[in-house]
């Protein structure tokens, strides 16, 4: 019995000691490398991939890298990444040699976009994007966009924040979360006359709307898209700017997903982000205005087409049959602009700057019921018809008031 609890003791004592200097390395290696892979590409610039890079990129890439005090792609605070991953900070990626990408060789892009390890070795936590799956054609055009004179890419020399990942995400970085493999063939975009082939395209490779409209991030499998949790089932909780959890919308064609909608309504929905109730549609979920007309009828005759899972999710919308609030900042609330503006009335879109843009309450409430009409790009919903007359003073009295509280 003796020998025996003596090797159980050195058993546990090995134990301790291997988990215990692994943690140790985590702490003391941090986010983990890998070897690079050099990837020969010059990527021809064509007006045609610029434009095609720039909807792509602006579906994917602008909300994360777009600063809203220059109005370029150089970075900012990933506001809304649970505290638990510690903070982290998007890059300038616009075409300043020593602050972005400038320097970048396009294969180091397209290594970069598809595995999640960059030109240094560093493997990108899974808050930024990569595209293992996405077609050549595609990852072609983003970086001719990237590499065009567009206003938002033009060099910058404002330099990157360093991230500060905490321990758990470094732990996760270790045993959970793992770069791509480069693609070993050909990828192609499939014709968009193949309807349900060109919609399965974008929610599982290109826009990758699976992940968040599946079951959860924990169970979603990134090589196999079929093969997640509550497939296209909705129900994952995300956080929007102020924190507060918001459960995607069942995309199968199932009475509680868009079963009893029609083509019309799910193509208003995504391209415009008005749901057929009015209601605007919340972030995470943005507009994607930039998706072509037969691009989200192709995504709708695709989703018709998968298994229809019976959830429904519970979306906590708010009560708009209710009186009308007189508090400005419960308005606020009310109507989500704390989601995409947060508590400071930064965010996505920067309030201080209404005072300029805006000046007058009644140019400010034009762009509040309609933004698409100044600028049809934005992923600002729409809000007309949605908040009552009697809100608009007390909520933009409140507007003010977050602007003038910064500098
Ligand atoms: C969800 C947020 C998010 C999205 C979306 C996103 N990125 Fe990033 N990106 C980041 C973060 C965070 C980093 C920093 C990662 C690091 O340094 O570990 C980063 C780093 C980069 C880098 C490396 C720059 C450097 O100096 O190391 C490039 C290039 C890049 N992103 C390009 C893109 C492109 C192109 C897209 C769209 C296809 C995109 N990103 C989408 C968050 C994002
Ligand atoms: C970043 C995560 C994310 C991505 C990516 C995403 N969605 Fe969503 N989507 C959401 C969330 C969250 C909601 C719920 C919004 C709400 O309740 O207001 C939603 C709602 C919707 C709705 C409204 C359905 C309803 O019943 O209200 C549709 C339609 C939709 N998404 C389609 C898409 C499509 C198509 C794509 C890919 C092109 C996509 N989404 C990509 C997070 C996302
Ligand atoms: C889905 C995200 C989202 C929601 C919800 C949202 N906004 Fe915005 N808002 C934006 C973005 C993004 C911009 C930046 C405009 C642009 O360039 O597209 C913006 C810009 C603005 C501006 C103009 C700032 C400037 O550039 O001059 C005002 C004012 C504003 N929002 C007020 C509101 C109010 C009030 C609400 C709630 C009723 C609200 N927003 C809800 C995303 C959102």
């Amino acid at each position: 019995m003796k020998l025996f609890f003596k090797i159980l003791g050195s058993l546990l004592l090995l134990i301790v000691l291997i988990v215990g200097s692994f943690l140790a390395k985590v702490q003391i290696t941090g986010i983990p490398s890998y070897k690079t892979q050099k990837v020969d590409l010059k990527v021809e610039v064509t007006p045609e991939r610029v434009a095609r890079g720039k909807a792509i990129s602006s579906m994917l890439c602008r909300q994360c890298h777009l600063d809203q005090a220059t109005g370029k792609l150089t970075g900012h605070r990933l506001e809304d990444l649970p505290n638990d991953f510690g903070t982290a900070y998007s890059r300038n990626i616009t075409n300043d040699p020593e602050h972005g990408i400038g320097s970048w060789t396009d294969g180091e892009i397209a290594y970069l976009l598809r595995t999640g390890i960059k030109r240094n070795g560093h493997y990108a936590p899974p808050w930024m994007v990569k595209l293992p799956r996405i077609a050549d054609e595609d990852i072609y055009s983003i970086i001719a966009y990237l590499r065009s004179d567009d206003s938002a890419v033009q060099a910058s020399s404002i330099p990157s924040r360093e991230s500060e990942p905490s321990f758990l995400a470094k732990f996760l970085c270790h045993v959970a979360f793992k770069p791509f493999a480069y693609p070993d063939h050909e990828i192609k975009v499939p014709d968009i006359h193949d309807k349900v082939a060109y919609g399965k395209y974008v929610v599982q490779d290109g826009i990758g709307c699976f992940a968040c409209h599946s079951a959860s991030f924990k169970t979603m499998d990134e090589n196999h898209p079929e093969k997640s949790q509550g497939y296209l089932g909705g129900g994952n909780g995300m956080p929007g700017m102020d924190g507060k959890i918001i459960y995607t919308a069942n995309l199968t064609p199932d009475p509680t997903g868009i079963g009893n909608w029609n083509e019309d309504d799910f193509v208003k929905s995504i391209r415009e982000g008005i749901r057929p109730d009015g209601r605007p549609l919340r972030y995470p979920m943005s507009r994607l205005p930039e998706l072509g007309d037969d691009e989200a009828r192709a995504i709708y005759a695709y989703l018709k087409t998968v298994p229809p899972i019976h959830n429904d999710v519970e979306r906590n919308f708010p009560d708009l049959s209710g009186a009308a609030l007189s508090d400005g900042k419960e308005i606020y609330h009310k109507y989500g602009c704390i989601a995409c503006h947060g508590e400071t009335g930064v965010g996505l879109g920067d309030l201080t700057r209404s005072k300029i843009d805006f000046p007058t309450d009644s140019s400010l409430m034009a762009w509040i019921k309609n933004p698409p009409s100044f600028k049809p790009m934005t992923k600002m919903p729409p809000f007309n018809g949605i908040i009552q007359d009697a809100e608009y003073v007390p909520l933009m009295a409140y507007v003010r008031q977050l602007s003038d509280a910064r500098k």
